[in-house]
This record gives C-alpha cells, structure tokens and sequence, in this order.
C-alpha cells in the first residue's frame, strides 16, 4: 500500500466528497468520527457511480450504496472498493 495525501481536513464540509488521485475517482466518505475512500467504480459492471442527493448510486442498473461505508442498500453482501483514510497533522492521508 502507498499512502496519498488528500488534503486538509478543514477543505472538507460535505461528504462524500469526490477525489482524484492518480487519474482515478473516488469518494472520501465519512462514518461518525472515520473516514473511508471509496472507489467511484461500481462492483456490478464498472460503470462510474455519482452522488445524487446524497445518496451514491450507479445509474446503470440502479445499485444504491451506502454514503457512510459504500456497502450496497440491496446486496449487503457487494459494496465499493474502500480503502483506510487516517488523519495526520490535520491532514486526511489514504493507504491504497
Ligand atoms: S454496473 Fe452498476 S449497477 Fe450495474
């Protein structure tokens, strides 16, 4: 795993809130007092998942995931690649 420095933690009002990082999209989403990234690929068949009134959905089929976790509202058992977020010195860093 490498880490990647997100930004600072203040930049940050809303959640999930898109991320870049490498030329790949994700989602930092927040549960209570952690953090996750998640992958914005759905784990169905690929299509780009987006935020839609707070809720992250693939509009190909129609899966619906979890804005805190990225576990799917349908299929508990499926869910968005997450990876660990961490704070360090105000910062958000991810371990991919
Ligand atoms: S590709 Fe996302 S629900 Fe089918």
């Amino acid at each position: 795993m490498r880490e990647f420095t997100i930004g600072r933690e203040v930049e940050f009002a809303q959640f999930p809130a898109p991320i870049e990082i490498d030329h790949s999209s994700y989602y930092l989403l927040k549960n209570n007092s952690t953090y996750l990234l998640a992958s914005r690929v759905c784990p169905h068949m690929g299509y780009p998942v987006d935020v839609s009134d707070g809720e992250i959905v693939c509009f190909l089929h129609g899966w619906n995931f979890d804005e805190k976790t990225g576990i799917c509202k349908h299929i508990p058992y499926e869910g968005l690649t997450t990876y660990p977020v961490f704070l360090r010195n105000g910062e958000f860093i991810a371990l991919i």
